[in-house]
């Protein structure tokens, strides 16, 4: 049987070399290092994962000032474990169960992320919360059982137009991040996606997104403390691409993004990178 293709290492003209991009800015978040996540939702067949993988991996440099995961589908997950092996990107799942093994049919559990060469999981993605009615005591039980087993969940919370359009924004943001952190999850960071602007193409202005990034930082200081809060990344996601993520990332508590379909094409998802690092660097 012929081997996967296997993550190349050689460097080419179009590498990105982040690390020898100039300093730009030294704001506040530039302490955190930036984070690059890929939603793939309910996407891709094998050969498409191959190829997306082998695109990224083409143009990536090992040495990157920003973290970079991608989180494929569960059937997916083998495939881009091989893929990605020795590569700087990290893999995800898109949701786990409580419990760690059990009779519940079609759900995953932490140890089997795990197991499938995770390091992170997404908790409480609003997808999940509208289609599977998880509500957030659940989500409160995942992020901790994510943490129990090893993995770093990145929570997410956001509202939805109604609740912006009834002033509820941080109504709705506290209430979510104070559940999700209820049962003390060891570690974690947060995704602020507001459901608007998810698959939309209307992305939040960078204004609009840093007020809700500044407040879930005071309010993960009053949960949390002031030092974890301060090294917590708070992720952006809805409709981001390399056309506006430069302007977002320069934002004091915007920390990276979490991208769903720009994520899909690998031009795109490394510019997107790019911006982070250069961020950083
Ligand atoms: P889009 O980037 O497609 O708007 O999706 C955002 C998202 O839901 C990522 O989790």
């Amino acid at each position: 049987m012929s081997q996967p293709e296997i993550c190349p290492q050689v460097r080419t003209s179009h590498r990105l070399r982040y690390n020898r991009q100039p300093k730009e800015k030294a704001l506040s978040n530039g302490s955190r290092r930036p984070v690059a996540a890929g939603n793939w939702k309910m996407n891709l067949l094998r050969r498409d994962a191959e190829a997306l993988c082998q695109g990224l991996c083409a143009g990536l440099d090992t040495e990157l000032a920003t973290d970079i995961v991608l989180f494929p589908t569960a059937t997916l997950l083998a495939t881009v474990a091989r893929q990605i092996q020795g590569s700087p990107i990290a893999l995800g799942g898109q949701d786990l169960h409580p419990d760690a093994s059990g009779a519940h049919t079609g759900d995953v559990s932490g140890p089997q992320l795990a197991d499938a060469g995770c390091g992170w999981v997404l908790c409480g993605h609003s997808e999940r919360r509208q289609d599977h009615g998880e509500s957030d005591v659940l989500i409160g039980s995942k992020a901790r059982a994510a943490t129990d087993h090893g993995l770093l969940p990145l929570i997410c919370v956001g509202e939805s137009r109604d609740e912006r359009r009834a002033e509820q924004t941080f109504a709705v943001l506290r209430r979510q991040l104070t559940a999700a952190l209820a049962e003390k999850p060891a570690s974690f960071e947060i995704a602020y996606e507001p459901i608007w602007a998810i698959g939309t193409g209307e992305v939040a202005t960078p204004e609009l997104a840093q007020r809700a990034h500044a407040f879930l930082r005071q309010t993960l200081t009053e949960l949390v403390g002031e030092e974890r809060a301060a090294t917590t990344r708070v992720l952006y996601g809805g409709s981001a691409n390399p056309s506006n993520v430069a302007d977002l990332i320069v934002q004091r508590d915007i920390d990276g993004f979490l991208v769903g379909g720009a994520s899909l094409d690998s031009g795109k998802f490394l510019d997107i990178i790019g911006a982070c690092a250069r961020h950083q660097s």
